[in-house]
């Protein structure tokens, strides 16, 4: 409870961050409280967990499900950015009650509109108009992707725009840093880049409304299919932008779960065969693609990248602006996507620490959006998961833990791994480590600066450092893939880099100079400090402090930090 009081107690910002923490804060107060994660005793099915909330806390299959549900009822209009937003709720209303609205802006103004019920979106589509463009040819495919025309009376061109937009990209990185530069505690800064960064409901809505859009044209060929958002769409670290990864899922037609009779007659579906699970998701995925591309209203750029470990059609969605990624039969994907959810949900201070640091990697260059020999999100995240689990005592359990905490409904075994873990929230014991965020931040880039790389790999199952089974400069095991490496990509420079910036900024945060807040003058450009400092681009940042290092002894921690590097670089020469 402590350690949630401690992260609560921080800056609150707006309404929506006071619930949050109040969430917690009463979470922590109907749950125990030990120095180790231990098992608990009550066992839930799947369903009773689906029903209801746990603690405040949802499941992630069934937040899924309810915005799932939300989306179903939801239409996207493009309108003019002058649109009368009473005008056009009267008018919308004729077909049914609207729950929920919200505009926003890409490439033109978009309404997101919700109905109460989905045969409101029927009666809707019903009276919609095949567009009449003379030059033009039009497929004839009718989605839930709308463009609001205004003939006759109409608006006042010179009627000033009256709609709010909700806001779809974060603050840029400058101007992030003189917000920062404003607050008056590093742990402040921590709690406002986190919440600065972190997708709204409305882009969180958007992001399931386009995979239901794209669900109706799977559908054309799969009914019964599901196309739900992974990754950090949905896993509670997602950045405002970040890309739209999709799964494609089959298993409400495959009827894993339907018995055969053991006698009698019975039926079944002809189907055609394939050599294996891979070639048929490849095809799967060249058809869908191949619609996708010559039918889907606002989807540009497709391709199809059917050859990669793990197959998918690439494309924007030009009305949401999110880069979508498209696969199939890709569980254990989705299960990362599950056990990444449940870490962010046990301590506040999990996704804040996160944010923290996959902002700080993008604004030096560790992480691109670009494939290639950099640190991905995903491994970045694996590392945060993984110092947190070697505090003492440690914030988060290590994954066997929690494979140990797991019921009957929660048993999950694909393609032969293991991918057991428990999903009810109120079975984990909170972590009496009360640790700050300033110091957790702090305590993670020397924790990698002094990692040993070189002989070492980072475990999240076992919560230890285990001897390297492979050569490559980065080993990160896959959680639930044990014999992968999920950093396979990384070469020798960009770790160099990661831990030369890991040494940096520990040194920033450690310096009186940079690690106080510098007073400034209401309208005057504040002086960076703390996490802006580390944010600020090395040579920037680095003026004063190079000045200073040779006028200040070194502490003790940078001259252990200085020993290791020293210790590096000879053993790179023998
Ligand atoms: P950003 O898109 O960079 O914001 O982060 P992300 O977490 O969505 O990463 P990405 O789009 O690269 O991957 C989507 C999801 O696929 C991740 O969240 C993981 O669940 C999973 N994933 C990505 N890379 C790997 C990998 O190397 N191994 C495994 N097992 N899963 C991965
Ligand atoms: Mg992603």
């Amino acid at each position: 409870m402590a350690s949630s009081f401690a992260v609560c107690g921080l800056h609150l910002r707006g309404r929506g961050s006071l619930v949050k923490c109040l969430q917690k804060v009463e979470t922590s107060l109907h749950r125990s409280i030990g120095t180790n994660v231990v098992a608990a005793q009550t066992e839930a099915t799947r369903k009773d967990e689906d029903e209801k909330e746990k603690d405040g806390h949802k499941s992630l299959y069934a937040l899924q499900a309810e915005r799932q549900e939300q989306a179903e009822r939801s239409v996207l209009i493009s309108c003019h950015s002058r649109t009368n937003e009473k005008k056009f709720l009267k008018y919308l209303s004729r077909h049914g009650e609207i729950k929920k609205h919200f505009f926003y802006e890409s490439y033109g103004t978009y309404a997101v509109v919700e109905f109460a019920n989905q045969e409101s979106v029927a009666s809707l589509l019903e009276g919609a108009a095949i567009p009449s463009i003379s030059h033009e040819c039009t497929v004839p495919f009718k989605s839930r992707l709308l463009s609001l025309s205004n003939l006759g009376s109409g608006d006042s061109p010179n009627q000033k725009s009256g709609l709010q937009c909700q806001p779809q990209t974060t603050v840029p990185i400058n101007e992030l840093i003189q917000r920062l530069s404003r607050e008056e505690s590093i742990d402040q800064q921590i709690t406002f880049l986190t919440e600065a960064y972190q997708l709204t409901e409305e882009n969180s809505r958007l992001r399931f409304l386009v995979c239901s859009l794209l669900k109706d044209i799977a559908a054309a060929y799969f009914p019964e299919c599901i196309i739900k958002p992974f990754g950090s769409s949905v896993n509670g670290f997602g950045k405002l932008g970040c890309d739209l990864d999709m799964f494609l899922d089959l298993d409400g037609i495959s009827g894993r779960n339907v018995k055969m009779p053991k006698s009698g007659l019975s039926l079944e579906y002809q189907m055609k065969r394939a050599n294996s699970e891979r070639s048929v998701t490849q095809s799967i995925l060249s058809v869908i693609g191949e619609c996708v591309d010559q039918f889907g209203p606002g989807c540009v750029g497709v391709q199809k990248i059917l050859n990669a470990r793990c197959p998918l059609v690439r494309f924007a969605h030009q009305p949401s602006g999110f880069q979508c990624d498209l696969t199939a039969n890709n569980r254990v994907a989705m299960k990362s996507t599950e056990l990444l959810y449940l870490y962010g949900e046990l301590d506040p201070r999990v996704r804040c620490l996160v944010f923290t640091v996959r902002c700080w990697a993008r604004a030096h260059g560790v992480t691109s959006s670009i494939p290639g020999a950099w640190i991905t999100n995903f491994s970045l995240t694996v590392m945060v998961l993984f110092f947190l689990q070697r505090r003492s005592p440690p914030i988060i359990p290590t994954l066997d833990q929690l494979r140990d905490l797991a019921g009957p409904a929660d048993k999950s075994v694909i393609e032969g791994n293991d991918c057991t873990f428990v999903s009810d929230l109120s079975k984990i014991q909170l972590s009496s480590n009360t640790e700050t965020l300033e110091r957790l931040l702090c305590e993670f880039f020397e924790f990698y600066a002094t990692f040993t790389f070189s002989r070492r790999s980072i475990n999240i199952r076992k919560g230890k450092e285990q001897n390297k089974p492979e050569v490559a400069p980065l080993h990160i095991q896959n959680p639930f893939e044990t014999s992968l490496n999920v950093s396979k990509n990384v070469n020798a420079t960009q770790l160099d880099r990661f831990v030369a910036l890991c040494q940096e900024s520990a040194w920033l945060l450690q310096q009186s100079e940079t690690n106080t807040p510098k007073g400034h003058r209401e309208g005057n450009t504040p002086t960076p400090w703390g996490l802006a400092t580390i944010l600020l681009p090395l040579h920037v940042a680095g003026v004063k402090i190079s000045k200073k290092r040779r006028r200040e002894p070194a502490s003790d921690r940078i001259k252990g930090l200085l020993e290791s590097l020293k210790n590096k670089n000879q053993q790179k020469v023998s």
